[in-house]
């Protein structure tokens, strides 16, 4: 399947589920003084969730364009270096505001992985919240019992707060999680260590795809958490992730998805990707970053010397960096990498298109 297609399954997949389509929000936050940019694809449905909004409807997906790189969720420093992080990227998500809950957001997830995109249940293991005393936070029994019927106990992992209660912020709706892992090594090393080992321990190749988030708290500015309203699911699976699960690739910037920035970069570097780390590490770290400014600038944050617009300078001068220092280019590049995200995500998300000339200008300037 090309990364299109993988989208489409996911999309049909949920409406034939009677859930609604809803537009990605912007990357940049203008009116949240919690946070920057959209990290996650829930943001966008925060006042749902707090109960001072009504939803349109109460089930819905879509695809959300996030930025990583600041705050409670910040993972610039990985990127490039390895081949699964990535500032901006595009998540798929489900939702319920106060309809269905965990039973049907698991039954599904595991359904979609398996039966829709074909991974093999083998390679499968899930993680429950293992509970915090000192909040007085539960063990996630209930997504235990729902797993249980699903999949054989050793597959089902208890994980901590950190990885398994999920918080946009410092404050904000939030509540324990179940994640998907896919243990992606080869046979002879699954048979030497089992998976369940390896899961959150930062190995490249036994990775979290698809978060389960069961959102019934509110953290409030003091730090307590107080229970919301209604119980509701936000869903996050990372789109690039799954594409190299499902195109059987090692790295995510094998896919269909980066493999047209690279062929770029390539030509203008003169440097053949694959055939030196260090240079590799500089392509990717580029291939990256153009889609993160790019995105920040159609969406209306310019580079500048503070907030919001001193982290998207930051983005951009690494990857300048990375070019001069690693690839020998010495002259301004960034800019004519616009088009070919112009070719690859017009379609989702039209302001790539509509705003190009901006971007080419301003990355250009900076
Ligand atoms: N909101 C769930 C996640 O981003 O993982």
């Amino acid at each position: 399947m090309d990364s299109k297609q993988i989208k489409h399954k996911f999309f049909e997949f949920f409406s034939g589920k009677k859930h609604e389509f809803v537009a990605s929000a912007p990357i940049v936050l203008k009116d949240d003084p919690t946070l920057m940019f959209t990290n996650a694809g829930m943001n966008q449905f925060k006042s749902y969730f707090l109960g001072t909004d009504k939803a349109k409807y109460q089930t819905v997906y879509n695809t959300q364009k996030c930025l990583r790189v600041s705050g409670k969720h910040n993972d610039l420093e990985e990127v490039g270096k390895d081949h699964y992080h990535h500032t901006m990227f595009e998540m798929m998500g489900n939702w319920s505001f106060g309809d269905y809950f965990k039973k049907e957001a698991i039954e599904w997830a595991w359904a979609l992985l398996t039966e829709v995109y074909g991974i093999k249940k083998k390679d499968l293991y899930v993680t429950i919240f293992e509970g915090f005393e000192e909040e007085g936070l539960e063990k996630d029994q209930e997504a235990f019992d729902i797993w249980s019927a699903i999949v054989d106990d050793d597959r089902i992992v208890p994980g901590n707060k950190k990885d398994n209660f999920w918080e946009m912020g410092d404050q904000g709706p939030c509540g324990p999680s179940s994640e998907i892992h896919v243990d992606l090594r080869s046979d002879t090393e699954k048979q030497e260590l089992p998976g369940r080992e390896l899961i959150n321990k930062d190995h490249p190749d036994v990775i979290e795809i698809w978060n389960l988030v069961f959102i019934q708290f509110n953290r409030k500015a003091d730090g307590s958490l107080e229970n919301l309203p209604q119980k509701h699911v936000d869903t996050g699976m990372g789109f690039e992730r799954l594409s190299r699960i499902l195109q059987n690739k090692v790295s995510n910037y094998d896919t269909d998805i980066f493999q047209p920035i690279i062929k770029k970069i390539e030509k203008i570097s003169g440097h053949h990707y694959g055939t030196n780390e260090e240079k590799d590490i500089a392509v990717r770290v580029i291939a990256d970053h153009i889609r993160a400014v790019s995105f920040c600038i159609v969406d209306g944050q310019l580079p500048s010397s503070n907030g919001a617009g001193y982290v998207v300078r930051r983005i951009l001068r690494r990857a300048v960096r990375y070019a001069y220092n690693f690839l020998g280019i010495n002259e301004p590049f960034m800019y004519k990498l616009v088009d070919v995200l112009e070719q690859q995500f017009a379609e989702d998300y039209p302001e790539i298109q509509t705003q190009k000339a901006l971007s080419q200008k301003v990355i250009k300037e900076e």
